[in-house]
């Protein structure tokens, strides 16, 4: 059924009927469909794939910017729209994909539109908070989710809502399952960028915390260091790290065990997701835990 999805995308970016879109689009590199799976989970129907269609638009128009903003030479291992043809180029396509994906939302139910829509101004906020956090090593677990939870886990909680609602299933559980699936994703996300070498990663390693993102396993690491160390990880926060320095952290990491009990946090949430939705299915314990055991 993702073939289908991906056939309804190409039928959207047909309609924008430009050759210079359809040739950037070409370009884009594959995501995991990740919030596909999910909606065609929940609602496996032609509105599903529709619905399905409209979320991946709006996703990769979200990351076409995100690539600016994070000066991101890559993507999914690939090279990303604004290395490639500028960031000019890459802003527009964002906006033409993020305008048609409006208009194709549009001819769904209102209700789904409004969750949808609604879930787009909590990502760009999202993406705000996240930009504005780098401005200071922040140490506050309750800003770091409050941040993923709208950059991240918005659209997943909505895709999932608005699936459930079309498939006239539970909602509120729905919501709940897709949010926590989201918390969970950016989680193991921020962990990757510390485990993972740049090759399996596609990107840098320890690239966020050069940004200025203080991610969980940070915001632990920080917790459970003496004075002086904490002043040396202040130290290292937005620099180009040496491989002396990278060894520290890593040492340091293991010690305080700060990321393993990131994974727990992220299997934590998994778990309570499932609790939600009881037993009745097994393919989205197994969406959950693929997710959660990823190594890129
Ligand atoms: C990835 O975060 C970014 C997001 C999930 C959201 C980005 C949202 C915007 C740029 C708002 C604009 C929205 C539209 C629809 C045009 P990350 O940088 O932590 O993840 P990465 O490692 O995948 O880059
Ligand atoms: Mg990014």
């Amino acid at each position: 059924m993702l073939e289908l999805v991906k056939k309804q995308i190409e039928g959207f970016v047909e309609d924008v009927d430009e050759e210079a879109v359809a040739e950037l689009f070409a370009k884009i590199p594959q995501g995991k469909m990740l919030r596909s799976k999910l909606i065609l989970q929940i609602a496996p129907s032609k509105e599903g794939i529709f619905l399905a269609a409209v979320v991946e638009m709006i996703h990769a128009a979200s990351l076409l910017h995100d690539d600016v903003i994070d000066e991101a030479n890559t993507r999914r291992g690939e090279a990303s729209i604004n290395a490639i043809f500028g960031n000019k180029s890459a802003i527009m396509l964002g906006d033409i994909l993020y305008a048609k994906a409006f208009y194709k939302l549009s001819a769904l139910d209102k209700k789904v539109a409004q969750i949808i829509s609604n879930a787009v101004v909590e990502l760009s906020i999202g993406e705000l908070l996240d930009v504005q956090m780098t401005q200071n090593f922040n140490t506050d677990q309750n800003r770091y989710f409050a941040m993923i939870y709208k950059k991240t886990a918005s659209l997943i909680e909505a895709s999932a809502m608005s699936a459930a609602y079309m498939a006239k299933k539970d909602e509120e559980a729905f919501g709940l399952y897709g949010k926590n699936l989201g918390l969970a994703f950016q989680i193991v996300d921020d962990i990757l960028d510390i485990t993972q070498d740049e090759k399996t990663l596609g990107k840098p390693a320890m690239q966020d915390f050069k940004e200025g993102k203080t991610t969980l396993p940070y915001i632990y690491l920080y917790e459970r260091l003496n004075e002086e160390d904490k002043t040396k990880l202040l130290s290292l926060f937005k620099k180009e790290l040496n491989s002396q320095e990278r060894a520290w952290l890593y040492e340091k990491f293991e010690e305080t065990k700060a990321l393993d009990d990131a994974k727990k946090r992220a299997r934590e949430l998994g778990l309570e997701a499932l609790a939600v939705l009881g037993d009745e299915d097994s393919r989205l314990k197994e969406i959950m835990s693929s997710l959660i055991e990823r190594t890129y």
